[in-house]
């Protein structure tokens, strides 16, 4: 039985807590699929730790708190070779740093689907990217029909903490305790699902976010209360799964691509992500909506292609700029068999590209701004919707059989220069990195890249902090996390002071 005093704000102070364990609480499911082995393995506790060992030394201006998804499958999968990374349960895992110090926090979204799960003991969903193959269960009766595995991004606003997947609604957790608290639905704005990659107006703090069902994208803008203060719907002209987009200072632009995410395959023990060229003959689009006018226009490619993240874009007087990495093609082909494919055939690398929305001709014009594959683009977010310089990203170079990424990258958009940094010591499968602005930073580049690493040596991570502006390789600090975050998608900052303004509106 655990006696722990009442949780205070983001304490980062070694209070009677057990210890860590002192070796990964690994499970054998005897698979040799790639996603559940190496930096992708499940991690089977929820765990907590106080000041935590620091190799370095942490910024004394770094205060707040680093969330980040972690894909973690709770019970082991109906079908351990047709799992999927994408398909991992979804948890938080929180580093909350200040005064040098630093804790930690990680915990599962307690969703209704993995509550059916819990009940049984034992997986019941099947998985939605591979097919069920001949592994399916039937749910119990009042079960959710489709898993939510809320694993996408986190992040707070309007004084909750957001985990979001684009299947389903947000939920929210206690953003220092962890505990799940349910669906977030904006004030009964957002009734199905929502996008995974909101964006925050740098001017106004609103959230700028969408819902992509079917052929139909609806756009939402939220006030910083939570509620929906814009919203208005168009046709795709096919169902195309819309993962990431980018705003610009007035536009909201998304690239409509062959790119599927088909429920009714799922729903039929198929795979659910699809690469269908005939769902746009002439090529991938850009549907560009005027966020002041909800005037849409659309500026063609001409190319077969998908976006995976993108970094920025901005408007200029004859058009607009949008970078971003590019894949040549996702998911399983339409025309093909149902067979899972190896991972790196699934989702080639991807690479960064620029392209020129030209006004006048309603067409693109692009280059490849770094030959460097990778993926995970990230700016300063002070920068969103306008010109910068800086992009930050990992590495997918080497296309190994145990990791996804690599390293860390910085291209310079000014001279075309991407700079590659190992990861310290063989740790590696570095995750997206986050930008922390420095407080009273005026420069693009004044801040820190915090990245959570693989260690092979110990089987656990660390979060590395470095300085954006040096871009060394040693970092200014290595946080010994006490778990394994299995590898996952996305995550962000709070500052300490939104972080406390939100446990304390949680308190009230
Ligand atoms: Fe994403």
């Amino acid at each position: 039985m655990r006696d722990l005093p009442a949780p205070l704000p983001t304490t980062v102070v070694r209070r009677n807590a057990p210890a860590p364990p002192s070796r990964p609480a690994d499970v054998d499911w005897n698979t040799s699929n790639k996603f559940l082995n190496g930096p992708f393995a499940p991690w089977h506790e929820e765990t907590e730790s106080f000041d935590l060992p620091v190799i370095g030394k942490l910024p004394d201006d770094l205060a707040g708190a680093l969330f980040r998804v972690a894909n973690n499958p709770r019970f082991e999968p109906l079908d351990t070779d047709r799992y999927h990374w994408w398909e991992g349960d979804g948890g938080v895992a929180g580093t909350y740093i200040r005064d040098g110090k630093a804790s930690f926090r990680m915990k599962w979204v307690n969703t209704d689907s993995m509550k059916v799960e819990v009940e049984a003991g034992e997986a019941l969903y099947s998985g939605f990217v591979n097919g069920s193959g001949k592994a399916r269960r039937d749910l119990p009766q009042g079960a959710p029909p489709a898993k939510s595995v809320a694993n996408t991004n986190v992040g707070l606003f309007a004084d909750h903490l957001l985990v979001y997947f684009e299947g389903g609604l947000p939920h929210s957790m206690h953003p220092e305790s962890l505990d799940t608290q349910g669906t977030y639905d904006f004030g009964g704005a957002v009734d199905i699902l929502c996008t995974a990659h909101y964006k925050i107006d740098t001017a106004t703090g609103n959230m700028l976010f969408y819902a992509a069902v079917g052929p139909s994208l609806t756009w939402y803008e939220a006030d910083p209360t939570g509620t929906v203060v814009d919203t208005f719907s168009f046709d795709m002209g096919c169902p195309a799964m819309v993962h990431d987009y980018i705003v610009s200072e007035h536009l909201a632009i998304f690239l409509i691509s062959p790119n599927q995410f088909r429920l009714d395959r799922i729903m039929e023990g198929r795979p659910g992500v699809l690469w269908d060229e005939t769902a746009v003959p002439g090529g991938s689009r850009f549907a560009v909506l005027d966020r002041r006018t909800h005037e849409v226009t659309w500026y063609d490619t001409g190319l077969m292609l998908a976006p995976t993240h993108f970094f920025n874009a901005h408007e200029t007087p004859t058009g607009i700029v949008v970078d971003l990495h590019v894949i040549a093609r996702l998911g399983n082909p339409a025309d093909d068999s149902d067979e899972p494919l190896d991972s790196h055939s699934w989702f080639p690398p991807a690479m960064a590209w620029r392209f020129v929305l030209d006004s006048a001709t309603k067409t693109t014009t692009q280059q490849m701004h770094s030959g460097i594959a990778g993926e995970f683009p990230k700016i300063n977010d002070a920068w969103l919707g306008k010109k910068n310089r800086f992009g930050y990203f990992t590495t997918t170079r080497n296309l190994s059989p145990l990791t996804m990424t690599d390293g860390l990258a910085r291209h310079d958009f000014s001279t075309g220069q991407t700079i590659v940094l190992e990861g310290p010591d063989g740790l590696t499968s570095p995750s997206e990195p986050v930008f922390v602005q420095r407080r009273g930073a005026t420069e693009e580049n004044d801040g820190y890249l915090l990245t959570i690493w693989w260690n092979p040596a110990t089987g656990l991570s660390e979060l590395l902090v470095h300085e954006a502006s040096a871009f060394v390789r040693e970092p200014l600090a290595r946080i010994k996390l006490p778990v394994r975050v299995p590898f996952a998608f996305h995550g962000s900052w709070a500052e300490a002071e939104v972080l406390d303004a939100a446990v304390a509106a949680q308190s009230a």
